[in-house]
Parts: C-alpha cells; structure tokens; sequence
C-alpha cells in the first residue's frame, strides 16, 4: 500500500501521484472504472511487464492478488492511499461498494499481449521465473 501526498486546507483534500515520489514509474497510461454492478467481479488477469497504481477514488473494492505462491486480500477505501501492483501478480477485483470509482495510473499503453487472461499459463510462467 502506498500513502500518497495528500494537501488538506478548508477548501478540502487534493492528494497528488508523481513518479519519481509516490510511484517509481511513468504513467504512460490511466483508465477508471465506474457503475460496477452489485456483485460484479473484475480483473482475473496479470501482466507480464506492466506495473501500476490502484486507487478507489470513491467508494471501495478489494484486490486479491497471487504471485503463484501467496494470495493478499487488500481493501481500497481511502482516495489518499494506493495499491502498487508489479508485473507477474493475477489480480482480481471484488466487492465493490455501490458508486465506486477506481483509478488505474499505468506504466505501459494498452497491450492486450502483455496480458495474461488464462490462469494456469500464469501460473507455469510465475513458477518458472521464481
Ligand atoms: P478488462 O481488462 O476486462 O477490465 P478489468 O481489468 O477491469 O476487468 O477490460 C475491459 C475492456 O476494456 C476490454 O475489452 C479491454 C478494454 N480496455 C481497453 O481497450 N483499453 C484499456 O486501457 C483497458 C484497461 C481496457
């Protein structure tokens, strides 16, 4: 989990992702996802080479991630405070609270090849690599 720089004064909160602080990569790309029906699940996929910032920017949801050795569970509630997720991690998405915006903060543009979409062909790469 990351804490991002959040400036408070009367006026409200603006919280700030800049690479080289919050996150050690550029963001080459960002997406959101929004009216996520009840009980819809997101995500089942991992990444070969591309990292990323998730953040509930409204609202809240859960990742569940896997190396291929250990899943976490990590709830997302708070607008100030990301989820960094590195290459080789299946992830998915679950129990969203209704109105939930998630942002993603990407290092690479869309790919749908560096994508990994079945579970056991992720599974052999992350155990051959570790
Ligand atoms: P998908 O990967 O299924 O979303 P999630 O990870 O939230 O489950 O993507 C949904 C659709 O959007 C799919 O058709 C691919 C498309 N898409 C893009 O065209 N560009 C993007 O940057 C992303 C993230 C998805």
């Amino acid at each position: 989990m990351v804490d991002l720089t959040e400036h408070t004064d009367p006026r409200g909160k603006l919280t700030v992702v800049e690479p080289g602080k919050e996150i050690d990569f550029e963001i080459r790309r960002a997406y959101y996802i929004h009216h996520v029906p009840e009980n819809a699940e997101r995500g089942a996929h991992g990444h070969r080479r591309l990292r990323q910032l998730i953040v509930a920017v409204h609202g809240s949801f859960d990742v569940v991630v896997d190396d291929g050795f250990a899943t976490g569970r990590f709830r997302l509630d708070n607008p100030s405070r990301g989820l960094y997720v590195g290459p080789m991690v299946w992830r998915d998405m679950v129990n969203f609270a209704p109105g939930t915006v998630g942002l993603w903060l990407v290092s690479e543009p869309y790919d749908e090849s560096e994508y990994y979409r079945d579970y056991d062909e992720y599974l052999k790469d992350a155990k051959a690599i570790a």
